[in-house]
């Protein structure tokens, strides 16, 4: 076969997308990888993910030599902040991530191609680089892992100076003195959480009753009470109806019970959702139609409605997840090559890398109630855990929803130090169906976080031996 064809073209190289290429190299198949923003890994590593993981931990940092340090004894003379180095450094470690993607195409000998995919028809695929230049590709079947972009509000569209999405979000110049963020869900708390930490005013508009209002009402009350002591404020309940610009400053403006709102900041982060990103593919040219959410409609194999079209990750239904994606990815390169591919819905992890970090799986307390199921609830807190005292970090808890009937577990909650990685126990123990009491008889090592785990296991059953 020449360069111009293949077995398989994935379009976009985001998680999903690279994932889904080494995965179908792997398994002998001839792959391509279009990518157009001129670098690998999608949003997560260029400007979602990992740039904001690397602020969250440097504002972190920050917040630890100004307000926690001194309780450990450590004395550090003068905290300054030099918010250049912290972005430089940002933009490193995307740089080095970026770069060991298109390192890992090579090693898997996966065609990259820099240029924007569009389809001419089911087994042609145009593909135009940044300057102007077209070539086509012939393939035999193609994934699309396209991803999404920011929702825009029509009232306050992004000029990604004084109104920005997330992307602007993770490179102001200088922290601003007041940040106004329009949605209270993730990526509002996170941002807004780094910029708190660093010094900013940050007021959070949220029009559900209230922030993360997909989390356990548990988890929602700590993560409030914990972000307000940070210094962020919450309006929940609020519509943003406007903002005003002027040369300095911007006006939000909102509704709260009737009640007319305004708020006079220096920056705008709307971070309301986002949608599929499907723009210039030419779904028409193969006769695919989008749904009317945008979405891509796929079969239990990733199959769209045309044969051969593969569609992954964002642009189809389901949690906006980077670890997602890469399941799908992985799951859709092995239906592809013959083999069973399968995706454990149940067991996906949803993180909130705020810090405390908040993880969840599966069901709420709420939503077992909704769904009428009976079930036996298991809470234990972070702060009489010898690890997390000796961090200086007991804020929060670990709670476990099990099956009253069968004991298997349906849901976990975790508020606390690390939970981000916590959270991997516990998705072992739903992938391999673990009833509470499974957790609770696994040796956990002493002294560690992960304790508190094993303690809500045995809360489950009402026998939890150190509170
Ligand atoms: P989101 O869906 O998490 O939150 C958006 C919030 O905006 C909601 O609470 C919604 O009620 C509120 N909202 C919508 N319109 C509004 C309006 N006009 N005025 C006030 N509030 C309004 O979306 P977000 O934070 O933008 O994140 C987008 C996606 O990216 C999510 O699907 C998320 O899963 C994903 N993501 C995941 C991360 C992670 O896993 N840690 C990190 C960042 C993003």
């Amino acid at each position: 076969m020449s360069e111009t064809n293949f077995d398989v073209t994935v379009i976009g190289g985001g998680p999903g997308g690279y994932v889904a290429a080494i995965r179908a190299a792997q398994l002998g198949l001839k792959t391509a990888i279009i990518e157009s923003r001129g670098a690998l890994g999608g949003t997560c590593l260029n400007v979602g993910c990992i740039p904001s993981k690397a602020l969250l931990q440097s504002s972190e940092a920050y917040h630890q030599a100004k307000h926690k340090l001194k309780d450990h004894g450590v004395l550090v003379d003068k905290v300054g902040l030099d918010l250049g180095q912290m972005l430089q450094r940002k933009d490193q470690v995307v740089k080095k991530l970026t770069t060991g993607v298109e390192f890992l195409m090579k090693k898997n000998k996966i065609k990259y191609f820099k240029g924007y995919g569009s389809f001419v028809d089911k087994q042609t695929i145009k593909i135009t680089t940044q300057d102007g230049k077209e070539e086509s590709i012939q393939t035999k079947k193609t994934i699309i892992a396209t991803g999404s972009e920011p929702i825009e509000l029509p009232m306050a569209k992004f000029d990604e100076q004084q109104i920005v999405s997330s992307t602007g979000a993770l490179s102001f110049p200088e922290v601003p003195k007041h940040l106004v963020v329009i949605g209270g869900g993730v990526i509002g708390l996170e941002l807004g959480s780094v910029w708190a930490r660093l010094g900013a005013r940050v007021t959070v508009i949220e029009a559900a009753p209230s922030i993360l209002s997909m989390m356990d009402k548990d988890v929602i009350r700590t993560m409030k009470r914990v972000l307000e002591k940070e210094g962020m404020e919450f309006h929940e309940g609020t519509r943003f109806t406007d903002v005003k610009k002027a040369a300095k400053s911007v006006t939000v403006f909102a509704e709260k019970d009737g009640q007319k709102l305004e708020f006079t900041c220096d920056k705008v982060l709307v971070a309301v959702g986002r949608r599929a990103f499907i723009k210039g593919l030419g779904l028409e040219a193969i006769g695919l139609q989008a749904e009317k959410n945008g979405k891509i409609k796929v079969d239990a194999h990733y199959q769209t409605t045309v044969t051969g079209i593969y569609a992954i990750g964002d642009v189809i239904d389901g949690p906006m997840l980077a670890h997602k994606a890469e399941e799908e990815g992985v799951a859709c390169a092995e239906l592809i090559a013959g083999k069973p591919g399968h995706v454990n819905y149940r067991a996906i992890p949803n993180v909130v890398y705020t810090w405390p970090e908040v993880a969840a799986i599966g069901i709420t307390e709420q939503e077992a109630q909704e769904r009428g199921i009976a079930v036996n609830i298991g809470k234990f807190p972070f702060s009489p855990n010898g690890r997390a005292m000796a961090m200086g970090e007991s804020e929060g808890f670990v709670k476990l929803i099990a099956d009253q009937k069968t004991d298997r577990l349906l849901g976990a909650h975790l508020v606390g130090p690390s939970a981000s990685e916590l959270v991997a126990e516990l998705a072992m123990a739903f992938e391999y169906s673990a009833s509470a009491e499974d957790v609770a008889r696994s040796v956990h090592a002493h002294p560690t976080l992960a304790e508190v785990i094993k303690e809500a296991a045995l809360a489950v059953d009402k026998r939890s031996l150190h509170s």
